[in-house]
């Protein structure tokens, strides 16, 4: 137990800890929660422990926590679900162990700011290491890895090799477009800078327009849209980048390396204002009882080191300048993103779902 989480008293030794460190890795289903609780090996534990809540999975998460084990000395106690970490830490409030959430999108990000599970890190580290447009200008969150939302054309039937997102609502893509629905949290970040761009006007009559180019209902992930694109259904297909990688990769579900080859990734507005780009990113628990490590490992995880390891292992972007993307990634061209800072992003994303709705966008084409 660390110092910190001694000073706090009793009240927190009776609440479940999350308990472990590294090696010996056990993976423990229990309640849709799926823990990866390490066996510690004593001595790696000199450096104290922190506490982590991931909606991040752990095949990309696990190498970056060890890493950052064997460098400080720090055990990692990890608890990863796909969904209800943020209500689980308002839900246990000052008992909660939790030290730093991992999750993906700006709209996950402050949504936990919003529901008061956060707290406000003022780190020289992390403002040298994050550019400020990845980051919460009152520290509440900050920005890891970055991912584009691109353009997948279809290699045979699109000739084009360069697109914009206004593009998307041309007449001439009547019935060509797949995506995945208005109000998945990607979609939305998307609109909203379209909103931050043109106003809320002119985003509506874009939105309009791409729903009917749409060639089908909004439904399924972004692999999903990519398969719209192999099979024939649909020429052009929106999703986030380090997919590309995965379906490429996956030797689990082979089918997808077809899909993949069917397609050419487009960077949108590459000749203008640059993609659009989301994040993925911490932020430090309110109640955090090991605050100092949190902050470590939130530090440590914008490190030379880890940033390399976010664009090996998950194929994403580093948010960090200087360290470079995956050899794959950088051989589908260079990303210009879009410097709209994530904080605009944030403030337009209701109004973005609130297009959506406007628009009937999830009704699809024939609405
Ligand atoms: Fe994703």
């Amino acid at each position: 137990m660390t110092k910190d989480t001694t000073r706090r008293g009793t009240a927190r030794t009776t609440r479940p800890l999350i308990v472990g460190a590294i090696a010996m890795a056990t993976l423990v289903v229990a309640a849709g929660t799926l823990a990866l609780q390490h066996s510690s090996r004593g001595a790696m534990a000199a450096g104290g422990e922190v506490n982590v809540y991931s909606y991040r999975q752990p095949s990309l998460i696990k190498p970056l926590l060890d890493a950052f084990s064997k460098e400080t000395g720090i055990r990692v106690n990890i608890v990863f679900a796909k969904k209800g970490l943020i209500e689980r830490m308002a839900a246990e409030g000052a008992n909660s162990p939790a030290d730093v959430l991992l999750t993906v999108d700006i709209g996950r990000l402050t949504g936990a700011v919003r529901r008061g599970v956060s707290q406000a890190v003022s780190s020289p580290v992390l403002e040298a290491n994050i550019p400020p447009a990845y980051r919460d200008p009152e520290g509440h969150w900050f920005g890891l890895s970055r991912r584009a939302r691109v353009v997948y054309a279809s290699k045979e039937r699109v000739k084009q090799n360069t697109i914009t997102y206004e593009e998307l609502a041309d007449p001439k893509w009547r019935g060509k477009i797949c995506i995945r629905s208005g109000q998945h949290v990607y979609n939305i970040a998307l609109f909203a800078a379209m909103i931050a761009h043109h106003g809320k006007e002119k985003a509506k009559a874009w939105l309009k327009g791409l729903k009917a180019n749409l060639a089908r209902k909004p439904s399924g992930n972004d692999r999903a849209q990519v398969k719209g694109v192999y099979s024939g259904e649909c020429d052009l297909a929106i999703g986030n980048t380090y997919y590309m990688a995965k379906m490429m990769l996956n030797d689990r579900k082979p089918e997808q390396k077809k899909w993949a080859a069917a397609v050419k990734i487009l960077f949108p507005n590459a000749q203008g204002r640059g993609t659009h780009v989301n994040v993925s990113g911490a932020i430090l628990a309110r109640h955090a009882p090991n605050r100092t490590n949190g902050i470590k490992l939130i530090e440590f995880l914008t490190s030379k080191r880890a940033q390399e390891i976010y664009a090996s292992v998950n194929h994403e972007y580093p948010v960090r300048e200087g360290v470079a993307a995956s050899e794959l990634v950088e051989s589908w061209g260079t990303l210009k993103a879009d410097p709209l800072p994530l904080k605009t992003i944030a403030e337009l994303r209701k109004a973005a779902s609130e297009l959506v709705d406007e628009v009937a966008f999830d009704e699809g084409p024939s609405s």
